[in-house]
């Protein structure tokens, strides 16, 4: 049998460079020939990318935070039976771009909904479904949003007011002091060599203790 694959998922604000750092991740993936599964969060599969649609779609109608919420985790609960599961049971290591941490920062922290609730629904959808390793992307506030409002059309959650956006880096950066097993800090405000350099050596050492 397989060894089980590992669980990475990528977190962080808005343009703290994502997309960047997880084409980092997979290089070295790639280069370790080392089998995996890159997917994202709302999203992974076809029923779950559709949901994604309805959240990040900006609208006249006000979405109600609890529908928010349990419309992150309905697409949540797809993509782990359908896509997460059985890649890691098969052996391949999974890089999410974002996953349930982002939901305590922006439904919790961000909307301030209650923690217990995220709390629960998590241990109902997800059973002991834990990420093995979540390396948070930090830059300060002015750095991620101005990188982010460059790209054109703001989705709905771009479209927030900064205080919401102090919410969500204060949470995350507050799981990350909470939990220091799972979590690594990446500061992603220095010349893209050096951060490269971090994950690859993050991405070693979670490979040597599997
Ligand atoms: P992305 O643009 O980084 O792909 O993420 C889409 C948006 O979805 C981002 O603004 C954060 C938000 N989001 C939540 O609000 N809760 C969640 O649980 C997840 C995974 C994402």
């Amino acid at each position: 049998m397989n060894k089980r694959g590992l669980f990475i998922t990528v977190e962080g604000g808005e343009g703290v460079g994502k997309s960047t750092n997880i084409a980092v991740v997979v290089d070295w993936l790639e280069e370790q020939g080392i089998a995996y599964c890159k997917t994202r969060e709302p999203g992974g599969t076809p029923l779950a990318e559709q949901i994604r649609q309805l959240l990040l779609a900006p609208r006249d109608e006000a979405m109600a935070p609890m529908a928010e919420l349990l419309l992150v985790f309905a697409a949540r609960s797809q993509h782990i039976e359908t896509v997460i599961e059985p890649a890691l049971a098969a052996g391949q290591w999974v890089v999410c771009d974002r996953f349930t941490d982002a939901t305590y920062a922006y439904q919790g922290a961000g909307r301030q909904l209650s923690l217990e609730w995220i709390a629960q629904l998590e241990n109902l959808v997800q059973g002991n479904l834990r990420p093995d390793l979540t390396l948070l992307l930090d830059a300060p506030l002015d750095v991620g949003l101005s990188r982010a409002g460059q790209r054109g059309d703001l989705d709905r959650f771009e479209q927030e007011q900064r205080t919401f956006f102090e919410r969500v880096r204060s949470a995350y950066l507050e799981r990350a002091a909470a939990e220091p097993g799972r979590f690594e800090l990446v500061d992603t405000n220095r010349p893209l060599a050096l951060i490269a350099d971090d994950i690859r050596a993050l991405l070693a050492a979670a490979r040597a203790g599997q």
